[in-house]
């Protein structure tokens, strides 16, 4: 028998036991069940959630007050999706799509002149926001978006615009040698702002480039802001007000160059002119805008190449429309021979080729690749091999001469590139040497050809006015190298006066040997009277 107490001591430990077991069941039931519950709403949402159908935006606010915007426009129908896919100013139509454990890769891709652009996306469905991830080049890190919903219809292209009947641009006049000047693009690309074109202007003004011939200061890329309701293109808070800023470059006795593109998009994303050539002209010479550098970047969304001269002749003739002396700068990266029909569209210069880098390899592979296209320089209309990278810092000083050189005998526009504020006196001495600039701005206008080649060294001459001519030898090879020159072959002889443009000093005709001597990726470049 149990003694009492010892009875009362167990019951109490039975009834505690019990109460815990009891409220554990009701916990785990209560929480089963909602469990349950929950899993099932979870998988009716996943299953409704889980068509990705429907149009997605993903948008990029910048700090000046503009937004960079990507629409996803999504059809599924089971495990494909089809539709298209706009980033900014690129269409792509979505021409694959597979299924996958993690969600879908959409595969996008658009025409674009003679090659085919592709895009891809992984995308995904977490929570009522479509995440996606893609890389920007096949070697980049992933970069990770989410968009949200947005409304049907938003983000189409814009309507196409039928390109106007071919008709030739009368000539404007301007530009009777290649324009001279800087660009903010390869230095400042989406830095550039107001407070940083007054301060080149004053930098321009006062170190000896104005007075070497330097004249315009050009906007590039991603001064833009939104349309008014009339449509006038307005400035982003980068820019608050293009007059007076034109006024101050005016002031310092210099010119004001601005960029736009012929699509709705420029290369940036910014409002580009599409739809609103005539007003956006008008809007320019109202400024006091001197040079308008224009990009095909977002057409390439709406037109084909051959329809590149007829979309070019419109900002032609509004630019010359307004009565206000715009030099006109054609930028389609060298496509459907330019050179060809860049005069008719009313172009003083046309880029020849894609963009230039800091770097030996671009400049000399853009600079020597530009023998052909010689026959089409002339006074009013140039060969654009792209803006200087002088003073930039990725190249040495003798390959920064050897570019001013090129370029020169290339009767090329001398942009400069680099920031003018802060460059080291050999970049200044680089971009003002006027016998250098004096070959480059030769008023009869004549390109220089390659005149000799052999490996890695290349001479080229160039016509100067008073019978005069530029030479320049070349040195390709990362060593120095003797290049045995014949004098003869190149009409120099005895009688000749011949200059060498870097050591600023005449050469005795008796003292010039047969060989001369280049440094590597330098250049010994001469005038001879
Ligand atoms: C293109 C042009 C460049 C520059 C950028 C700006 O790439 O070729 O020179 O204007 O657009 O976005």
């Amino acid at each position: 028998m149990m003694p009492k107490r010892t009875k009362l001591q167990f019951f109490l430990v039975l009834t505690y036991f019990s109460l815990i077991a009891g409220l554990i069941l009701f916990v785990q039931q209560k929480y089963f069940f909602a469990g349950a519950q929950e899993r099932e709403v979870l998988n009716s949402s996943q299953t409704a959630a889980s068509d990705l159908s429907g149009n997605w935006v993903v948008e990029a606010p910048y700090a000046d007050g503009t937004v960079r915007r990507s629409w996803f426009n999504l059809k599924q129908e089971g495990d494909k999706i089809t539709g298209s896919i706009r980033v900014t100013l690129f269409y792509y139509l979505i021409t694959e799509s597979t299924h996958g454990p993690e969600g879908f890769t959409l595969i996008g891709s658009m025409k674009d002149g003679k090659s085919d652009r592709r895009v891809q996306y992984e995308a995904k469905l977490v929570g009522d926001e479509l995440h996606l991830a893609t890389r920007r080049r096949p070697d980049a890190s992933l970069t990770e978006l989410a968009a949200h919903r947005a409304p049907a219809g938003e983000g189409t292209l814009p309507a196409r615009i039928a390109p106007p009947p071919l008709r030739k641009v009368p000539d404007n006049g301007l530009a009777r040698t290649p324009p001279m000047g800087w660009n903010s693009w390869n230095k400042f690309a989406g830095r550039v702002d107001d407070a940083t074109v007054r301060s080149i202007a004053d930098a321009m003004a006062t170190n000896g480039m104005k007075e070497a011939g330097y004249l315009y200061i050009n906007i590039d890329d991603t001064w833009e802001g939104k349309r008014d309701e009339q449509g006038n293109i307005q400035t982003n808070k980068k820019f608050l007000d293009m007059k007076a800023l034109a006024n101050y470059v005016h002031g310092k006795g210099l010119k004001l160059g601005i960029y736009s593109s012929l699509g709705p998009n420029t290369c940036a994303g910014y409002e580009g002119s599409y739809g609103h050539e005539e007003q956006d002209a008008r809007t320019y010479a109202s400024w006091g805008i001197d040079y308008l550098k224009y990009d095909w970047c977002g057409a390439r969304t709406l037109y084909t190449d051959e329809e590149m001269p007829a979309v070019y002749q419109k900002m032609g003739f509004a630019l010359q429309a307004t009565g206000r002396p715009i030099i006109y700068s054609l930028c389609q990266y060298g496509r459907l021979d330019v050179w060809k029909w860049g005069a008719d569209a009313g172009g003083n210069l046309w880029r020849t080729t894609g963009d230039i880098r800091d770097a030996w390899d671009s400049m000399s592979e853009i600079g020597f690749g530009q023998n052909e296209l010689a026959q089409w320089a002339r006074p009013g209309h140039w060969n654009d091999p792209d803006m200087l990278e002088v003073g930039n810092g990725a190249m040495t000083e003798d390959e920064y001469r050897t570019h001013m050189s090129l370029w020169s005998m290339l009767a090329a526009p001398l942009l400069a590139g680099n920031d003018l504020r802060s460059m080291n006196p050999a970049i200044l001495e680089i971009l003002i040497n006027r016998e250098v600039i004096a070959v480059d701005q030769d008023k009869e206008g004549k390109q220089g050809r390659q005149a000799w080649k052999s490996g890695d060294q290349e001479i080229w001459t160039r016509p100067l006015s008073g019978k005069a001519q530029a030479v320049a030898i070349f040195n390709r090879a990362t060593a120095p190298a003797k290049v045995a020159v014949n004098w003869g072959d190149l009409g120099i002889n005895g009688k000749a006066h011949v200059r060498d443009l870097w050591l600023h000093k005449d050469i005795d005709w008796p003292s010039m040997d047969h060989s001369v001597t280049v440094p590597g990726h330098g250049v010994v470049f001469l005038r001879v009277n």
